[in-house]
């Protein structure tokens, strides 16, 4: 993996930072962003999930600290309180913490020097900083993904996610630091969520391969649609803690893929289930 070296002369610090987008909204990053990063923190590196959805918090209630947040981002950023003050620890996974997204309605309270000096900060402390993007491939995505070692493209089988992660793409290589500064690029890898194998047989959504060939990034992994993603999120547990559930056993072979590990595809075969609860009678 290639490093970044963050942080002012003196302090040189080693971080990696993943930005999760999409350019479509509603796809999954914010549900990705938890389960990812949970998943990282369980490896035993010291992680932080930054939410960059100004105005939405999200994050915070799937990861179920919502009653916790006292500071948040754009409170640091305004030196109105300390990381440290505005920092959650997670109750249950250790090494991981949460930077809360501000509820402020003043989508430009997140400033380039702002970010820059927060992310220098955590990159004292952390070894992986999580940026999870807000929709769209404004303002606020760039800001999100402009300091990003790597990024996690989330994408639906569909062609309008299809198209807009497309458009991400272009900006993470044209807009990010990395593009400017003429350095390494950000590394990309595709991740593929609410994968539906029966509306693929059917026609109605795009396979693997077909997201594949038209983006043309490595494939990180791919997340069935499942019903224990709301589950979780209502219970306000990261779905990767499910290991009963095949969207949480997937978001575990994505993170071991991001750590070099090598895993086979699964979950990609339509389920059988039904037919066979139908021979039975049940
Ligand atoms: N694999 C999945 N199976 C079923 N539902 C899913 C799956 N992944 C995400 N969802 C659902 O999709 C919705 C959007 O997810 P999420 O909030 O993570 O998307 P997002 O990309 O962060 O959205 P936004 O662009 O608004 O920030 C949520 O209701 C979530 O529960
Ligand atoms: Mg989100």
């Amino acid at each position: 993996m290639d490093w970044l070296l963050v942080g002012s002369s003196g302090d040189m610090a080693l971080a990696k930072i993943i930005v999760v987008t999409s350019g479509k909204g509603g796809v999954g990053k914010t549900t990705s962003s938890a389960a990812i990063g949970t998943g990282i923190a369980l490896q035993g590196f010291k992680t932080v999930i930054i939410d960059f959805d100004v105005g939405l918090r999200n994050l915070d209630l799937i990861m179920g600290c919502e009653r916790r947040v006292v500071y948040d981002f754009v409170n640091v950023i305004n030196k109105e309180a300390t990381l440290s003050q505005a920092l959650i620890k997670d109750k249950r996974t250790k090494d991981l913490f949460i930077l809360p997204a501000s509820q402020t309605r003043d989508k430009d309270a997140l400033t380039q020097e702002g970010v820059q000096g927060v992310l220098e900060e955590l990159a004292k402390e952390f070894d992986y900083i999580i940026c999870d993007s807000p929709a769209g491939i404004e303002k606020g995505a760039q800001m999100a993904l402009y300091f990003a070692d790597a990024a996690i493209v989330v994408t639906n089988p569909e062609v309008s996610s299809v198209r807009d992660s497309d458009r991400i793409l272009g900006i993470l290589q044209s807009k990010s630091r990395r593009a400017e500064e003429g350095k390494e690029p950000i590394e990309e890898y595709l991740l593929l969520t609410r994968y539906h194998p029966e509306r693929v047989a059917l026609g109605e959504m795009l396979s693997v391969s077909d997201v594949e060939d038209i983006l043309a990034i490595p494939l990180l992994g791919v997340i069935p649609e499942s019903e224990a993603v709301l589950k979780a999120s209502n219970q306000g547990t990261p779905v990767i803690l499910d290991t009963e559930s095949e969207a949480g056993l997937a978001y575990t072979d994505a993170v071991d893929r991001l750590m070099g590990e090598e895993r086979p595809l699964r979950f990609l075969d339509i389920q059988k289930k039904g037919f066979f609860k139908r021979l039975l009678g049940g």
